[in-house]
């Protein structure tokens, strides 16, 4: 036993040293994931996902190299699990930090809205992508008052050798441009998607958004019905009837913003000063945290909500913002000059939130194809060749379907004692003797998403294999 948890010690440890090498021959499937099929925005124009792009874009995501002073990575202030936005108001960058709050990245794809940022100011998604590179505070290559620029930032990561590999995997040469940059973050902020919330259980068994979802309690079918009927005024803007009308701006399935939603009276900038042309808002779907049921981080460009219950208050107190701000909001915040007084019940706003926490998955949170792939030490390996821990042939037993979802069938060739599932953690969580047996079809279905090593026994030799449990 003791031989054994020695054995199994040392295969984690290579495993863990393995974990920063990224095999080009066995890349992660950014580019054919489920999507449900009643989403149907995408902001995609010419530069669909590849899981080649999609590999170099996590690589650049989580490299602090892509910093001046090489300590901030765009992962810094997006956080995978925090639904890639960041539990700090505002977020730390080289030289300062920014003036306003992180944005959750999940689901950027699926809106109409093709603009990016809280005040749109970046017209697509591949022209985001580099402005934080450039700007002064967050990643310091500005090219401003003596700071390098983003040329030499290029000529710096043309000198490391994984980038050398990985842009000549993704685009037949080593050259680095902004553009190629633009192409690979974009296409893995495009990938990271998240559809296993309540609420996507319950609209895959309906034909329809407002129908009763078969999932939800009374309060979370009272808080989608509020969230998604228009309210009715009266001739002052107080609500008398109907719902409170969020979908209008936050469209259902997606949640997305409306592209043609203008600001909503959170107009005050950090900073100082008022800002209207705040029209843009993330997905509301991941605004909770699956694990704690907190907020992923405050609300709003200016981070002035650390409560949801902030925020909904907000809506329905639009009657009290200053006239000259009621002026330019919205109107569909607005009944003629009048702003909104929606007039809400204890009970309301609790089904509402209720209804928000729907909104909510759970895969995106740990799935390892979005995670940071550097070890401690800020280290990559790129192996672009044909042998690797994933060659199967090597190690004696073959596994498919992986990634898998509800059965894995298991071939060792030769014969074997047992299978051990391992979760990421090293947890023993399934086993199995096999008693000589050279095909075995195992039931994972009771597997979360994530990654298992299995490993199979033979007498007292074990090989270890990497399994995908994806849903
Ligand atoms: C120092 C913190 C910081 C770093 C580093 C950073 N971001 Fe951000 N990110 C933010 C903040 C703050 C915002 C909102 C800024 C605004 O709207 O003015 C934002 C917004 C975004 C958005 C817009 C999302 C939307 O829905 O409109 C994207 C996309 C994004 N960041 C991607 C990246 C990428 C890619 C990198 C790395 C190249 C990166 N960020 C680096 C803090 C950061
Ligand atoms: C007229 C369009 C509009 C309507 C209607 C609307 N919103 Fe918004 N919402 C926005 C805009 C624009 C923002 C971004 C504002 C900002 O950051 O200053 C936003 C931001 C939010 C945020 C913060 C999101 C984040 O990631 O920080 C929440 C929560 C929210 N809205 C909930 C609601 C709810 C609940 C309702 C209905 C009671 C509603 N909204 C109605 C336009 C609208």
């Amino acid at each position: 036993m003791a031989k054994h948890l020695k054995y199994f010690l040392l295969f984690s440890m290579l495993l863990v040293l393995a974990s920063s090498t990224l095999y080009l021959g066995n890349l992660d499937n950014y580019s054919d994931q489920v999507i449900p099929d009643y989403i149907t925005l995408d902001n995609t124009t010419d530069n669909a996902i590849t899981d080649a792009g999609a590999t170099l874009g996590r690589v650049l995501f989580y490299d602090k190299q892509l910093s001046t002073d090489k300590t901030i990575a765009c992962a810094s202030c997006h956080h995978q699990e925090f639904a890639f936005s960041d539990t700090s108001f505002v977020s730390q960058g080289v030289n300062g930090v920014t003036g306003r709050h992180s944005m959750r990245l999940v689901n950027a794809r699926f809106s109409s809205e093709e603009k990016f940022f809280w005040d749109e100011r970046a017209s697509t998604l591949e022209e985001q992508t580099t402005m934080p590179i450039q700007d002064h505070a967050e990643m310091g290559y500005s090219g401003e008052d003596g700071s390098p620029s983003i040329d030499d930032l290029i000529l710096e990561l043309s000198e490391l050798d994984y980038y050398q590999q990985l842009f000549d995997f993704v685009y037949g040469d080593s050259e680095i441009t902004e553009e190629r940059i633009q192409i690979a973050l974009a296409q893995f902020i495009r990938s990271i998607q998240s559809f296993d919330s309540k609420y996507d259980v319950g609209r895959a068994e309906v034909d329809g958004e407002l129908m009763q979802f078969p999932n939800f309690t009374p309060s979370e079918n009272r808080g989608k019905r509020l969230f998604n009927q228009a309210p009715i005024f009266d001739a002052t803007g107080n609500r008398i009837d109907g719902g409170l009308g969020c979908a209008s701006c936050h469209v259902p399935p997606e949640f997305s913003i409306d592209p043609e939603s203008r600001n909503n009276g959170v107009v005050t900038e950090i900073n100082g000063g008022a800002n209207f042309q705040i029209n843009r808002a993330p997905t509301l779907r991941d605004m909770f945290n699956p694990i704690t049921g907190e907020l992923n981080g405050p609300l709003m460009h200016n981070g002035r909500f650390d409560r949801i219950q902030g925020a909904i208050q907000h809506y329905n107190r639009i009657g009290d913002l200053p006239p000259f701000v009621i002026e330019l909001l919205d109107p569909r915040l607005r009944s003629l000059n009048n702003g909104q007084q929606l007039n809400l019940t204890d009970d309301e706003t609790n089904d509402l939130i209720n209804f928000l926490h729907t909104l909510t998955g759970s895969n995106v949170y740990t799935d390892p194809r979005w995670s940071d792939p550097f070890d401690e030490n800020g280290d990559i390996e790129v192996n672009d060749g044909v042998t690797s821990t994933h060659d199967y042939s090597q190690s004696g037993f073959t596994m498919s379907p992986n990634p898998a979802s509800m059965m894995v069938d298991i071939r060792v060739q030769g014969t074997s004692d047992a299978v051990e599932i391992y979760s990421q953690s090293g947890e023993l969580v399934q086993r199995f003797s096999t008693s000589g047996t050279t095909v075995s079809l195992r039931d994972v279905s009771h597997l979360l998403s994530g990654v298992y090593y299995v490993r199979v026994i033979d007498g007292s030799k074990s090989t270890v294999e990497k399994l995908i449990i994806q849903r």
